[in-house]
């Protein structure tokens, strides 16, 4: 087993025990409240609603992802899916092909994975109230029983064509569903404060906010100095919190650094400052094609910002040293070239501070000439 993970959901001994939030999660989903989950990008919101789960005694989840959907049959077909995989003893696999027999399922089994999957006819699926099948198969499934209801990046709902009424008919099935706990996740921020914040959304006030923030220090430590002693590498203290503050405490980037510095030691070292440069390095030459593309388009303002933010931080971009240092004449142009980054996607705006989404791709400019 790898000792740190990155980009993916972490389970077991690759996840850093989180308490608190577990005990407080469980009793959310046995209550059957719906809840939705906030938190920075690769904090650790998807590992802690399943890790939850999957501690809870008798209890499943049904998890459908809806990264990336373009059309209402994508949302089916995640939805499907989310069902072909819903294991139960009672295999109801038979019964939810002959639920879905409206939008003409076809049962296969991914080659990749090996896993079984539910794919629904295009044409009898294009239409948003066929979501209601499939919504209607979850409630069957879910309904009096232990099973909680997991929709992932389900901003993405928001961007599709007719997003605004596949959102309303699924408040309305799960408005229906009041014993069944539903838990949302997002990663897009603002997206998903309009689904649930926003009082024109037909979401609002429907399910409670629940906040994933940073893993304690105290925490991360005991939990990476054990990765680092399964093979024998010994992580000073003082080194980790040089860590945690490199990447802002997020906790996908802690084990990205961690898993880099891992590559470079050897069993029986202490790790030490030198170290974790090195482990920066491996980063930067794992990702610094990415960051040229990134960088390739930008305009010579938009990068002279950027290098600005990356040295100097975002909490006043419109002062004179901010300014001065990007070497532009007007506040104007900062917020231009500011929105312009954030559009790319390359920074985030936080409460009015900009930060880089990558600590990563801020410390790579902050270096270059
Ligand atoms: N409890 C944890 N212990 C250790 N590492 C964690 C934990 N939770 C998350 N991570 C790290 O963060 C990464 C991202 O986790 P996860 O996908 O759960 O976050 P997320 O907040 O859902 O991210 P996104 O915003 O991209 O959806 C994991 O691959 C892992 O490296
Ligand atoms: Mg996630």
């Amino acid at each position: 087993m790898e000792a740190f993970k990155y980009g993916c959901v972490v389970r077991g001994a690759n996840f850093c025990a989180r308490p608190v939030l577990a005990r407080q999660l469980s009793r959310y989903v046995s209550a059957g409240q719906n809840v939705v989950i906030q938190g920075e990008r690769r904090i650790g919101k998807t590992s802690l609603v399943h890790e939850t789960i999957a501690g809870m005694r008798g209890w499943k989840a049904i998890c459908a992802d809806f990264m990336g959907v373009r059309s209402v049959t994508d949302v089916c077909n995640r939805l499907a899916d989310a069902l072909a995989r819903f294991d139960d003893e009672e295999n109801l696999y038979r019964k939810t092909l002959a639920m879905l027999a409206h939008v003409r399922p076809v049962a296969t089994v991914d080659a990749m994975t090996g896993l079984p999957t539910i794919t629904v006819d295009a044409s009898a699926s294009k239409n948003p109230s066929s979501v209601n099948t499939l919504l209607d198969a979850v409630a069957h499934h879910a309904q009096k029983r232990k099973v909680c209801v997991v929709m992932d990046e389900f901003q993405d709902v928001l961007d599709l064509p007719d997003g605004d009424q596949v959102l309303a008919l699924m408040r309305s099935r799960i408005q229906h569903l009041a014993d069944t706990c539903f838990v949302f996740l997002g990663s897009a921020r603002n997206a998903m404060l309009s689904i649930f914040l926003s009082p024109k959304s037909p979401f609002y006030k429907s399910a409670v906010v629940f906040g994933v923030d940073e893993i304690p220090d105290d925490d991360f430590y005991a939990f990476a100095a054990g990765r680092f002693a399964t093979g024998k590498r010994m992580l000073p203290r003082s080194l980790f919190q040089r860590v945690l503050e490199f990447v802002s405490r997020t906790s996908g980037d802690v084990q990205e650094l961690c898993d880099a510095i891992w590559q470079v030691t050897s069993p029986g070292s202490t790790l030490t400052d030198a170290d974790m440069e090195k482990g920066v390095q491996v980063v930067f030459a794992r990702e610094s094609s990415a960051y040229a593309t990134f960088s390739k388009p930008l305009t010579s303002i938009q990068l002279r910002v950027l290098r600005a933010l990356a040295v100097l931080g975002g909490a006043h971009p419109l002062s004179g040293e901010f300014l001065r240092l990007a070497d532009v004449t007007t506040p104007t142009t900062v917020k231009r070239a500011l929105a312009a980054l954030a559009k790319a996607e390359l920074v985030y705006d936080l409460n009015g501070e900009y930060k880089f989404v990558s600590p990563f791709f801020r410390e790579w400019i902050r270096r270059r000439p």
